[in-house]
């Protein structure tokens, strides 16, 4: 059943394309206005355009604003303006470009402090300049993480360091803000069809000297369900827990990897 999220006005982050555009369009299959945000005003209008076309929803519906992570100025615009556009904020779901897959030995400091700019520094400051308007009335964040990143792995450095500060962040906030009543969870994919999983596809083609549907069926056999997962499946999970259906649920983290994560507890 899809959630109600009429009059419910929500930002989103690195939402041109991809899991960002897929919670975009299940927020506003089901009544939410949305800001989608990313670096290029032309992915955006082609974002716009997708969702529209998905959802029927009236054009009014979604807002554009080009806005680069690495910079905190342009997030604490990003937030600014779609607050005054909205007249208030009630649904936040962060994102961000993925970081490359590197080794240690491999990576600068000058690299680390940019991939941290853009993963973790992008997340606590999108966070700090929407709580007080979240907090104001009440509202749900949706951080979108990684299933990968409380397994790290070897040659991973990116992965490993700098995902598992938004799990805390997300797990301090949730505690924080409980009184507010606003409710803070993440969502954790792998193996989702997007432009960057095709990426990854084809990287490992390259380096196992299979074609693309081999490499593709390498990555689908890794997963309990053997397949990979549609974006609209994280939609889905995101425009639950921005609801009223997920009302009890904060501090969590919830993983949308077909069962690749194996732990028996989150
Ligand atoms: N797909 C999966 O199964 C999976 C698994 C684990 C983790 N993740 C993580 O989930 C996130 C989204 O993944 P995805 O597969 O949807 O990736 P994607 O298809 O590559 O989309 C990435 C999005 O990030 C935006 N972006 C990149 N750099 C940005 C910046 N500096 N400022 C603002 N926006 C920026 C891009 O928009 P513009 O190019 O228009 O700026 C685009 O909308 C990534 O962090 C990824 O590592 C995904």
């Amino acid at each position: 059943m899809t959630p109600t999220l009429d009059d419910t006005h929500c930002l989103l982050t690195a939402a041109s394309k991809g899991l960002g555009r897929a919670a975009a369009s299940a927020l506003v299959n089901a009544g939410a206005t949305v800001t989608i945000a990313s670096r290029s005003a032309e992915n955006l209008a082609a974002a716009r355009e997708t969702i529209l076309a998905e959802t029927d929803a009236a054009s009014d519906a979604i807002r554009t604003q080009v806005c680069d992570l690495r910079s905190s100025e342009e997030i604490t615009q990003l937030v600014d303006d779609t607050v005054v556009a909205f007249g208030g904020l009630d649904v936040l779901v962060t994102n961000h470009g993925g970081p490359p897959v590197q080794p240690i030995a491999e990576t600068s400091v000058e690299e680390f402090d940019a991939t941290y700019e853009l993963v973790l520094r992008s997340t606590f400051a999108t966070l700090r300049a929407a709580l007080p308007a979240l907090a104001d009335g009440g509202g749900s964040i949706v951080n979108i993480v990684s299933a990968t990143a409380p397994e790290p792995k070897a040659g991973d450095v990116f992965q490993a360091a700098l995902r598992p500060g938004i799990y805390g962040l997300s797990k301090s906030l949730a505690n924080e803000y409980g009184p507010e009543d606003v409710r803070v969870n993440c969502v954790c994919p792998r193996g989702i069809t997007t432009e960057r999983l095709t990426e990854k596809i084809d990287y490992l083609a390259e380096t196992e000297g299979v074609s693309h549907e081999e490499a593709e069926a390498m990555r689908a056999a890794e997963l309990p369900l053997q397949r990979l997962g549609r974006p609209e499946e994280l939609g889905a999970a995101v425009a639950f827990l921005a609801s009223d259906d997920a009302s009890f649920i904060t501090g969590e983290t919830i993983a949308l990897d077909g069962g690749w994560s194996r732990g028996a507890f989150p």
